[in-house]
């Protein structure tokens, strides 16, 4: 028997589509328009955006190379492919800011386990050209709104990693804290001191958690404008009624961030919580070739709040059925009419009434129209309200 790839799967849960349905129509109530971006992309955007010394690119890329010579992957993650998007088209040129949403496959090769596949669905927002910090607390609000939609419970953690300005010299700061505590560190942690020190403070790894909580934290290293910034941003928030804890180790996976920083996590769906993360990446538009824009995004992992979404339980539409065969034409028909503004089934077997109305109330259906020999005759149904 052919069977799905590890850490693949079908997705029979109606559950994956209501939550379709939510965040676009959170999205769409914020006035963002849809993007859909290729998920084959040439494997050196990722490389440039991502960066090398993330996981990601590291290590958890499809990659090969295509018939024609061409070095591809499958995408890891949306963003990159929709700054590319908006470079391609001309967008960044445009004084108007640019906000986006889209949903789809991403393809990571981690090692499967709950909560985290190899193919998994985000849905994912980026706005261009907004330097202010007030569209954060937008982007935030609108992640906030579709948990909020979904009845899916949540803390959110933030953070900031600074700009140009204040970044580079914390991070002088902590690569000598980093090299002084060098012995003590986990061999990823001992190549990211000069690949990307940040990306230490969120090892996993319980010995260098012990040495980097006396590590300098990058909030208190902030330049005026990143700590006024983040200061409205806490009180942007508040002033909205969002809830969330500052975490001053929350550097995100991808190297692309600056400034602010986010995740949702969920204390239900065990170690992979996060079920949401994001920030700003004003720098990324330039690194790929793009006029400097200011930006700033997120993304939601489908799977992981599948199990925290409830089952529809009210019941739905209408059962058709027919318990001799030359009643079905006539429902057929009748069904056209009537499935103009619901949802209307039809059996196609004949069976008896007690049948029907048993696979109707199965179902969840709210109503069951059965037609026998004399229904036929009147032009009529038997009606029962489940
Ligand atoms: P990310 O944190 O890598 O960010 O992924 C966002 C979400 O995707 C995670 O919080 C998680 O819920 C889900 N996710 C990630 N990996 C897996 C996996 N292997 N299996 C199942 N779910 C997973 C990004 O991808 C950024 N592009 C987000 C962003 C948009 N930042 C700015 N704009």
């Amino acid at each position: 028997m052919i069977k799905a790839l590890r850490g693949m799967k079908d997705i029979l849960d109606p559950k994956f589509l209501k939550i379709f349905d939510t965040a676009r129509e959170v999205a769409q109530s914020y006035g963002f328009s849809y993007i859909e971006t290729p998920i084959l992309e040439e494997t050196k955007l990722f490389k440039r955006s991502v960066g090398e010394s993330s996981d990601i690119v590291n290590k958890e890329m499809y990659e090969f190379i295509d018939k024609g010579g061409n070095d591809v992957c499958l995408r890891p993650e949306g963003t990159a492919g929709v700054v590319r998007s908006y470079i391609e088209h001309k967008f960044d040129r445009l004084e108007t800011p640019k906000r986006f949403w889209y949903f789809g496959p991403m393809f990571r090769y981690e090692r499967p386990q709950k909560g985290r596949l190899r193919e998994f669905h985000q849905f994912g927002i980026e706005s261009f050209k907004e330097a202010s910090i007030y569209e954060d607390i937008n982007i935030i609000s609108l992640a906030a709104d579709i948990f909020d939609k979904l009845g899916i419970k949540y803390t959110l953690k933030i953070n900031s990693l600074g700009c140009n300005e204040c970044m580079p010299s914390y991070k002088e700061k902590l690569t000598e804290f980093l090299n002084e505590n060098k012995d003590k560190l986990c061999e990823d942690c001992q190549r990211r001191i000069t690949q990307n020190p940040i990306r230490t403070l969120d090892c996993k790894n319980e010995s260098c958690q012990k040495i980097l909580k006396d590590a300098p934290k990058i909030t208190d290293n902030l330049c005026e404008n990143c700590k006024s910034d983040f200061e409205e941003l806490k009180k942007g928030l508040d002033n909205l009624g969002i809830k969330y804890e500052v975490d001053k180790h929350l550097v995100r996976g991808l190297d692309y961030y600056t400034k602010t920083t986010f995740e949702f996590i969920s204390d239900e769906i065990g170690a992979q919580s996060a079920i949401a993360g994001g920030g700003r990446y004003d720098k990324l538009v330039e690194m790929l070739g793009g006029k400097p824009t200011p930006a700033v995004g997120f993304a939601i992992g489908i799977e992981r709040i599948m199990d925290l979404v409830k089952e529809d339980e009210e019941r739905s539409g209408i059962y058709m059925g027919a318990m001799i065969k030359e009643a079905i034409p006539f429902i057929q028909k009748e069904a056209r009419k009537l499935r103009k503004n619901q949802k209307v089934y039809v059996e196609v077997k004949p069976k008896s009434l007690k049948a029907h109305l048993k696979a109707a109330d199965k179902g969840n259906f709210k109503k069951a129209l059965i037609v026998g020999e004399d229904e036929l005759k009147e032009g009529k149904f038997f009606e029962k309200e489940l």
